[in-house]
Order: structure tokens, then sequence, then C-alpha cells
């Protein structure tokens, strides 16, 4: 087609790049290089949408200076994942991120295991939300695709949630087409409800087309294999793939 109508434009879905594990890399020889800033504006050009990091309690990729570096370094929008803790809570305050999403924290686990859980944690994260809010960032919970979650995250008054992919990537066979029904339900339901529904966690090129093909899905946030992929093709293709395989979905 040789034109796209306003509207299909507006549903094309956003690409958010997770940088973390550039900074794992450069961490571990405690160096600068990479630089996870680099990774950022590459990002940036070769038409990627956000760029997401992970402030964790530990800093074992992304530290508090790289925050400020990557946002003085391209107009992208920052999503910055963070606990939900007050030091993290006046981190994000400090730097005023275009979006924050608050994940569960394990100081011991790889990656973020599961989703937060939102319907237990109510009066935890409640008033961190607000405060988020009133100081005009885009609050997303990170949540497992489960209706008691979804609803905990209307109640909260969140404009978007983050449905975690995790299980659906790690299923195989029909447990990975329920997995998808799932994530496409609550996104559905999200969606009616007025909350902007995203998703992420374990995407690759071999299974982020069902998860793109999902209507009311606006924005998906793909790390590890992303940069994993650029050791051996380079960030920029990497990302345009990644783009084009969403695009096609
Ligand atoms: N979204 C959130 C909220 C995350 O915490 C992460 C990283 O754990 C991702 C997306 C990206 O996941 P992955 O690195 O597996 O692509």
């Amino acid at each position: 087609m040789a034109s796209h109508s306003s509207g299909e434009r507006e549903r094309k879905l956003r690409l958010g790049v997770n940088i973390d594990h550039v900074a794992t890399i450069r961490n571990a020889r405690g160096g600068d290089h990479p630089d996870p800033v680099r990774a950022a504006q590459i990002v940036a050009e070769c038409g990627g949408d956000g760029i997401t990091a992970h402030l964790r309690e530990d800093r074992r990729h992304i530290r508090d200076d790289d925050l400020k570096r990557i946002q003085a370094a391209t107009d992208l929008p920052l999503n910055l994942e963070m606990a939900a803790t007050p030091e993290m809570l006046e981190i994000a305050l400090r730097h005023r991120p275009h979006a924050a999403c608050i994940v569960p924290e394990k100081r011991e686990e790889r990656t973020t295991e599961g989703g937060l859980d939102a319907a237990g944690l109510h009066n935890q994260l409640s008033p961190l939300v607000w405060k988020l809010k009133d100081h005009g960032i885009r609050v997303s919970l990170f949540i497992a695709p489960d209706p008691r979650q979804l609803e905990a995250a209307i109640r909260m008054g969140v404009p978007v949630v983050e449905f975690h992919t995790g299980e659906y990537a790690n299923a195989s066979g029909e447990t990975r087409g329920a997995e998808l029904r799932r994530i496409a339900d609550m996104a559905a339901l999200a969606a009616k409800n007025g909350i902007e529904p995203h998703a992420g966690h374990g995407l690759t090129y071999d299974n982020v087309q069902a998860i793109a093909a999902i209507p009311q899905l606006a924005e998906l946030n793909i790390g590890h294999y992303l940069i994993g992929e650029a050791v051996f093709v380079g960030l920029a293709p990497a990302v345009l793939r990644m783009r084009e395989l969403m695009d096609n979905s």
C-alpha cells in the first residue's frame, strides 16, 4: 500500500528498547564501554520509539548517572523501570522520565521474574502511583495478564499497564496458545477500561508476531534478545528487524 491513513498510523505499535544489558556488559569490566547512551542514540537513529531502563536497587546494570545522560542524549521518551521503594520514587521525581513502570524486584533474581502483586500491595503502591502522576509521569504497572491484577490497576487509576509476557515466551504448544489468549483478553479488558496496554519480557524474533498482532497493545518493551542479537548483527539491524516483524504481524 502506497500510503497509510492517519487512523492506521495512530495504531502503530511502539517499540521501546531496553538497554540495560549494554550496561551489564560495561559493568563486567567496570569501565565505561560499551556505553548505554550510545545504544540509546542508535535506537533513536533507527526508529525505536522509546528507551527503557531499569535502575535496580543493586545497580547491577543501569547506574544513576546513566539516566541523566540518556535523557540528555536523545529526545526519545525514557521509560524508567523501578521498584516501589522510597529511594526509587525520589530518583523518579528528580529525573522526571516520560514514564515509570513499577516492577517487582528481588535482589537475588536474574531478571524480573513475574508480575507485580498489584492486588496484594494496593496500600503500598497507591500513594506512589499518585505521587508519580502528580509530577506528570506516566505510570504503568508491570503485571501478569491476570484479571485480579488488572482490576487492582484499574482501581489505582494507572493510565498504563504492561503485561508480563514471560510465561508466554517460556511456554510451548497449547500452553503457549493459552498464554497468548490470556494476554489478548487482558489487553482488550484494559483498553475497555481506558488503560493503555503494553507488553514485554522474553520477546524474540520468533515469538513477537503473535503478541504484536493483539490490536489493543500500544507498546512492546524488548531488551535481552535485541542486545544479544546486536552482538552478531549490530544494534541498528537488530532493532530494524524487530520493527519489521512487528509491522508485518
Ligand atoms: N518490560 C519490563 C517491565 C521488564 O522488566 C523487562 C526486563 O526484565 C522487559 C520489558 C524486557 O524484557 P527482556 O529483556 O526479556 O526483553
